[in-house]
């Protein structure tokens, strides 16, 4: 192949084959293929699209170009699940006990944030102790034993798209359907699971702001997802407002330990049922996503899923007491209250601006090598369609700084207060199988 014609075919609309498709990655990896020749093929996908095969034969080929994780010695149906990605986003946290706690095993291999807060990863490390530093032995015994184990990403899992996503960034190519949908399901593929479950968020905290791309997005995952035989489906779910209400590491670990108490918010507990339900019937662990539910409210009125919640800490080096002790999470060292400015009902909340507030505390990344600070974060105290006064906390800020004028505002401008109503909006959306 000469990739010049390949750059011409697709600016000419017309399919690529899986060789061709095959050959631009392995050669783009192997740095044979220049980067402005790469840059001109994303254009054109990026204004031509890429059909179903050709996204499941781009997919593969960038699973292909590094590891891949065999996790054929766990016994069971391995389910994962993966987010878009929004603000305050506790829902892995939660899913990873509960779902376990229902019997399907839980294989998490989990990355670090950039941007709002931190990763799940991020999130346990806020847990004195806990450490992800396991070997492929000692996660593949303790899946066994627990149902459950939480690793770190492999350093070479899908290089091409590593190398792919940093070209993207700068040329103006990250935001294409196709491109999006193969660089996520790569990762996931690569990750071993036999069923992935996807959590597609649409709305102002999210990387899809309409309800169509979001759906368009969800529909090409779930394609790949099937073409190359893993068990792949996804919900739409609503980021024009944070989810929960804690917003920052240690707070999203007490957040994630009320909801697994059955003490959670209502978006956040509403969201973990549905996608662990769909989870849990993925496993195999139920017939019905009636029958799943079910199951998953059991172990939360049990006290199951937080007692294994303590089990994962335990076996991973951390602190168990903190499940029923947060306190002994990290504590910021002040707590401001920002006020509303003016007195009516909530009706926007910008949740990607409030992510930066957050952020902007120390509670994520704004480059690669930022520290976090585990302690820090936001505890909104409102929601869409509620009602406040003048004065009354629209947030807590939890910070190690006297100095939070910024977020402050951030957060007073970016909440609006109105004189009418509005209903919160829809949480759920359409499911995609
Ligand atoms: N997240 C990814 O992993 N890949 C994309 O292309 C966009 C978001
Ligand atoms: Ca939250």
């Amino acid at each position: 192949f000469r990739m010049v014609d390949i750059i011409e075919k697709k600016r000419d609309g017309e399919e690529l084959s899986k060789e061709e498709i095959t050959f631009f990655i392995t050669d783009y990896t192997n740095g044979s293929i220049p980067d402005y020749q790469a840059s001109a093929f994303l254009m054109a996908i990026y204004f031509k699209g890429m059909t179903a095969k050709e996204q499941a034969y781009l997919t593969m080929a960038m699973v292909e170009s590094g590891d891949q994780i065999d996790l054929s010695a766990i016994e069971g149906i391995k389910v994962d699940k993966h987010s878009t990605g929004g603000v305050g986003d506790t829902t892995s946290l939660v899913l990873i006990p509960l779902v376990a706690a229902c019997g399907v095993p839980v294989a998490k291999m989990s990355g670090r944030g950039l941007g709002h807060t931190g990763g799940t990863l991020d999130k346990l490390e806020a847990i004195e102790g806990f450490h992800i530093e396991l070997t492929e032995q000692q996660f593949v015994k303790q899946v066994n034993d627990l149902k459950l184990a939480v690793i770190g990403q492999s350093g070479n899992l899908t290089p091409a798209d590593k190398k792919l996503y940093a070209l993207r960034d700068v040329t103006a190519t990250v935001n294409s359907i196709p491109l999006i949908a193969s660089s996520i399901m790569s990762k996931k593929i690569a990750a071993g699971a036999n069923a992935i479950v996807l959590d597609v968020k649409t709305g102002d905290g999210a990387f899809m702001k309409t309800e169509a791309d979001a759906k368009a997005l969800a529909k090409s995952m779930v394609a790949i997802g099937r073409q190359v035989g893993r068990n792949t489906m996804a919900v739409i779910s609503d980021m024009s407002q944070p989810l929960g209400f804690a917003i920052g590491n240690s707070l999203e670990v007490i957040e994630a330990i009320e909801t697994l108490k059955g003490n959670g918010p209502e978006d956040l507990t509403e969201l973990c049922l549905v996608l662990g339900s769909k989870m849990v019937m993925a496993g195999g662990k139920a017939k019905s996503l009636e029958e799943a539910r079910d199951k998953l409210l059991a172990v939360i009125a049990d006290g199951t899923a937080l007692e294994l919640f303590g089990q994962l800490i335990k076996a991973q080096g951390g602190n168990a007491a903190i499940i029923h002790n947060p306190s002994l999470l990290p504590v910021a060292a002040f707590k401001v209250e920002v006020p509303a400015l003016t007195a009516g009902y909530i009706t926007q909340m910008e949740a990607d601006d409030i992510g930066v507030a957050a952020m902007l505390l120390g509670a994520g990344r704004a480059t690669k090598e930022d520290e976090i600070d585990l302690a820090v974060g936001i505890v909104l105290k409102k929601k869409i369609g509620d009602k406040v006064q003048v004065g009354e906390p629209l947030a807590i800020i939890h910070s190690n700084s006297t100095n939070v004028e910024r977020s402050t505002s951030i957060i007073q401008q970016h909440i609006t207060i109105a004189d009418q109503a509005v209903k919160s909006p829809q949480l759920i959306g359409e499911m995609i199988t």
